[in-house]
């Protein structure tokens, strides 16, 4: 194993771990201990075990056909969210598609216009890649006064997936693109026919008409049997439940570009077609609702993403922000994709302000509230993505701040 850490640190480590263990007590009873019981047999398509119970959480709105579910980012292992736990993000609730009747129409300012079945799609040559999925109201409490009281409230509208399908380059490029063409309208089979305007260099730079996620098929909440993947953008754009993408030369300026979805500054214009995420980290362990049992090793970790590359660095301090020291990230690290922070650390037992702070490829750091509060107001409800402390108490318990 490689461990980028000093030596130093390392046997510091091994001291602190082999403290911490010291009270495990080593016996022997458990190798004849109880009767042996036939366990469960096979299954077609495998759960979980029944003592796991992290789960998306839910709104608490009576509807829940137009809302968000959050992943439970404190649970987390690796970069990889279960598409089970993938955050949810639905106008006009999950439509019921057989992808035997779904089509694909490609249409407008094109050469010819193409109507595609499912199987024709899968046909085509094919990628799979690791991206997040970021909704651009993700930890949008953080405009505010009263921060949520969990990562899972406050961050949970990202998750990771490893994506499969066609990139929408290649169908584009198969239905002639005109030069009159500078957009793409691209609208779901939901119910709300749900839109967004896209330039066409994103189109044909890096889109995916994903159709696999996580090594099977779409879930029909994100999409099933095909929606849009727009690596880096906010989650919006990415249409699920995809039915026709039109080449035009404009934005169509729909709600979801114009009502929602831009961003109010202090002096009354609003930001719009803000698609990328950019740099942001939070600790996922310790966070906002745990309690740590006492002084002694902890592992501190998270997760850091952005719309720009790479996650170049990413920084903890258990000091309110006095000191930054850089952690471990788990490699391979991918561009657009989480990247799992890691920090060995001893709790003393004194109250500690716990925060990560990341840094993109592009060298862009990751700002605190006051700095983005002074570049944007707190009109905004969108685009969130200051540092976010969490404060361990003496007592263990963990809270916002
Ligand atoms: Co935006």
């Amino acid at each position: 194993m490689k461990f980028p850490t000093s030596r130093r640190r390392f046997l510091e480590l091994t001291t602190a771990v082999t403290g911490a263990l010291a009270g495990c007590k080593r016996t022997g009873a458990q190798e004849d201990e109880g009767p042996r019981i036939i366990g469960q047999p096979l299954s077609k398509y495998g759960e979980r075990s029944v003592f796991e119970k992290s789960a998306r959480s839910l709104p608490t709105t009576k509807i829940l056909e137009n809302g968000s579910s959050l992943t439970p980012l404190q649970d987390s292992y690796g970069i990889i969210t279960p598409s089970a736990l993938h955050y949810e993000r639905h106008h006009a609730g999950v439509p019921a598609i057989n992808p035997a009747e779904h089509r694909l129409l490609i249409h407008g300012l094109v050469e010819r216009p193409l109507i595609f079945t499912m199987d024709e799609i899968r046909r085509l040559p094919s990628i799979s890649r690791i991206y997040f999925l970021e909704c651009s109201g993700n930890s949008r409490d953080g405009w505010g006064a009263k921060p949520a009281p969990s990562v899972q409230l406050s961050h949970g509208m990202v998750s990771c997936s490893e994506w499969t399908g066609v990139p929408l380059s290649l169908l584009l490029s198969e239905a002639g693109v005109r030069p009159a063409a500078k957009w793409i309208l691209a609208e779901g089979a939901d119910a709300c026919k749900m839109q967004r305007s896209i330039p066409l260099e994103k189109a044909m730079n890096d889109i995916l008409l994903a159709y696999g996620q996580n090594g099977e098929a779409l879930r029909p909440e994100q999409g099933y049997p095909l929606r849009l993947l727009i690596p880096g953008w906010e989650g919006n754009a990415s249409v699920k439940w995809l039915r026709r993408v039109k080449l035009i030369e404009e934005p169509y300026m729909v709600r979801d570009e114009t009502s929602k979805y831009t961003d109010l500054m202090p002096d009354g214009t609003a930001r719009q077609f803000t698609f990328v995420m950019d740099a942001k980290s939070v600790v996922t362990f310790p966070s906002a609702g745990q309690k740590l049992p006492g002084p002694g090793f902890y592992e501190i970790t998270g997760l850091a993403w952005t719309g720009r590359g790479r996650i170049e660095r990413v920084e903890i301090s258990t000091d309110s922000g006095a000191n930054w020291q850089r952690t471990e990230l788990q490699e391979p690290r991918f561009s657009l994709a989480f990247t799992r922070f890691r920090f060995p650390w001893r709790w003393d037992g004194h109250e500690a302000v716990i925060a990560s702070r990341a840094t993109d490829e592009t060298g862009y750091v990751q700002p605190s509230k006051d700095e983005l509060i002074a570049a944007r107001g707190v009109s905004s409800d969108y685009h969130y993505n200051g540092i976010r402390p969490w404060k361990l108490m003496a007592n263990g318990r963990v809270t916002n701040v």
